[in-house]
């Protein structure tokens, strides 16, 4: 019996929330195994109702999960960042999910927009640090309002976060790495980062990679890439990754990157992952107001979230045969992963998920 904590969120989150639940709870049929599904209303409307956007009391009730499931957070009524930090920045820092993992897989049937490429050449994974870098807020305005106005926002790491992040990666290269899985010879680590130009952040970075890989690591390859050359490479060659570390503002922005490479939002999924608590799972798309209560948005996304849920959580058969079965969805299916072009409706790729699953 898993206790999970369900934030459907804003927007499209519910939907796709309901259609991830659906195939949890066909997986828990399958394998023996049970979930025991609370929900929590944050979000937008929530906010707009009460002002309040995660209290400080709900971070402790959420520690008492065995994890989180979340939909979508933003709201076209609320100011960008009141949610975004309120809710989803408060739930990672305050739950110390230090790890923000995304897998990059284009899937059998999927369109990516990279030409002559197919699932054998994108097949990688990102993992982002969770907590530090320009997304501590260490920072202020002066003279805010006046001509000589001044804004400054600093990335911020220390080795302790830097070495539990990079622990984090080689360990899961050697356990999920391309030679692990009999894709290729090497288990690599790939350190994206900016030596050239933030020389502490990233020669911290540099030095904790190699001294760890040599000393605890020696036979996972390392690489280092600069982030603007790993957006270049992630186009044009991405084959050539396995798995890449960085910190938390390029492993945002690569991630994106990663997302449409692999076919979009419709199929991203990541985790926030707190490898001793509890940690957190999410389609990487946002709450798509547009598309909100039309049956129209692919849940996609949000099913691989519960797949890697339950990956965390030991049930590693059953997250594979829901693998299998977004594979065979997305290969002898689905028409696009666009939303309204899929050729079944939001709940109907929920039912055709869970079938396959059971069959
Ligand atoms: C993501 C999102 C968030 C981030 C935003 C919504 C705060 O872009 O999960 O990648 O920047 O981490
Ligand atoms: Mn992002």
């Amino acid at each position: 019996m898993y206790k999970i904590a369900v934030i459907p969120g804003d927007g499209t989150g519910p939907e796709v929330t309901a259609e991830a639940v659906k195939v949890l709870k066909a997986a828990g049929e399958k394998f023996g195994f049970k979930f025991e599904l609370t929900e929590f209303d944050f979000g937008g409307e929530r906010y707009k109702r009460t002002g309040e956007t995660l209290p400080d009391s709900a971070v402790e009730e959420l520690r008492k999960f065995d994890a989180i499931l979340l939909g979508a957070i933003g709201h076209p009524d609320v100011a960008p960042g009141i949610l975004e930090k309120g809710i989803l920045l408060k739930a990672r820092f305050g739950l110390d999910q230090y790890i923000n993992l995304r897998p990059v897989r284009l899937y059998p049937g999927v369109e990516t927009p990279l030409k002559d490429k197919g699932p054998e050449d994108i097949d990688f994974t990102v993992v982002r640090e969770n907590t530090g870098d320009l997304y501590t807020g260490v920072g202020g305005f002066s003279m805010k309002g006046t001509p000589n106005e001044v804004a400054v926002q600093s990335a911020v790491y220390n080795r302790f976060q830097v070495d539990r992040c990079l622990r984090y990666a080689f360990e899961y290269a050697g356990k999920y790495g391309k030679k692990t899985r009999g894709k290729g010879e090497k288990n690599t680590l790939a350190l994206c980062g900016k030596t050239n130009v933030l020389t502490y952040i990233y020669d911290l970075w540099e030095r904790a990679f190699h001294e760890m890989g040599k000393a605890e690591y020696p036979d996972i390859e390392r690489e280092y890439y600069h982030v603007d050359a790993t957006c270049m490479w992630m186009v044009k060659n991405p084959e050539w990754f396995d798995v890449i570390v960085t910190g938390n503002m390029f492993g945002d922005i690569i991630t994106d990157l990663g997302a449409i490479v692999q076919g979009g939002m419709g199929i991203a999924a990541g985790g926030n992952i707190n490898p001793q608590g509890v940690s957190m799972f999410e389609p990487i798309g946002g709450s798509a107001p547009k598309y909100t209560g039309k049956g129209v948005i692919n849940p996609l996304a949000a099913i691989c979230a519960g797949q890697m849920m339950l990956e965390t959580l030991g049930e590693e058969g059953a997250a594979v045969k829901i693998e299998d079965a977004v594979k065979f969805v997305t290969a002898n299916k689905l028409e696009s992963l666009q939303a309204g072009k899929m050729g079944y409706s939001t709940s109907e790729i929920g039912d055709l998920v869970a079938e396959k699953l059971c069959d």
